[in-house]
């Protein structure tokens, strides 16, 4: 194994934020190595993108046990040394002792202004809310949905004749350059969370 930043990625779907992690590493723009693509959906798109990157696989399909789930997730991502786990489109929910054992290693990446429009359908939701601006937010797993400390975010405007399609490409292109971004702080050991709150600090 090398000793760059090992990251998992988890994702269920398109995987649109799987390939910007790739490429912001083959760019050079974050110094990390995917060690490994965990998907619940063997047939999702994300799944082709991981093999044209040459980045292993695993086909994790959910368990009715919880606990059992987790334990096999963990035991994956310990196998390949995996120092930061990065939710992007996983569509299931982390039983505690996932969360348990990899605590503050856990990132999720929403496509709103966290704590506005958290959940499913959140395009939609700024939308109907009438608001002029939404954005991204990537923030740490906790055991609720969408509620983990905010480690940062990107704003997008929303303009008045947005539909759910356009508004979601701008929020899109948004996400993709925030995650690479925040993973490489990480990768530099800049976030730490100091009483309760999110500290992005100069590096160790
Ligand atoms: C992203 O919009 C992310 O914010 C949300 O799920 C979507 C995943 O998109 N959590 P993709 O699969 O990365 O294209």
């Amino acid at each position: 194994m090398s000793d760059e930043f090992s990251i998992a990625v988890f994702a269920s779907g398109n995987g649109s934020n799987f390939q910007a992690l790739v490429d912001a590493i083959a760019s050079g723009r974050l110094t990390a190595e995917i060690r490994l693509l965990l998907t619940d959906q063997p047939h999702a798109r994300v799944v082709a993108r991981a093999h044209a990157a040459q980045v292993p696989v695993v086909v994790a399909p959910a368990l009715p046990d919880r606990d059992a789930y987790a334990d096999q997730l963990i035991a994956h991502c310990r196998r390949q040394g995996v120092q930061l786990i990065c939710l992007a489109g996983f569509m299931r929910i982390l039983a505690p002792r996932l969360l348990q054992a990899f605590p503050h290693r856990i990132i999720n990446i929403h496509p709103s202004l966290l704590p506005q429009c958290p959940g499913l359908h959140a395009v939609q939701q700024a939308l109907q809310a009438g608001v002029a601006e939404t954005g991204c937010t990537v923030h740490f797993v906790d055991e609720g949905v969408d509620t983990g400390p905010v480690i940062a975010q990107r704003k997008v405007p929303i303009h008045p004749n947005d539909t759910e399609a356009t508004l979601l490409a701008r929020i899109h292109a948004a996400e993709h350059h925030l995650y690479p971004q925040v993973v490489q702080w990480f990768a530099e050991g800049r976030v730490a969370i100091r009483d309760g709150h999110v500290v992005v600090g100069a590096g160790s």
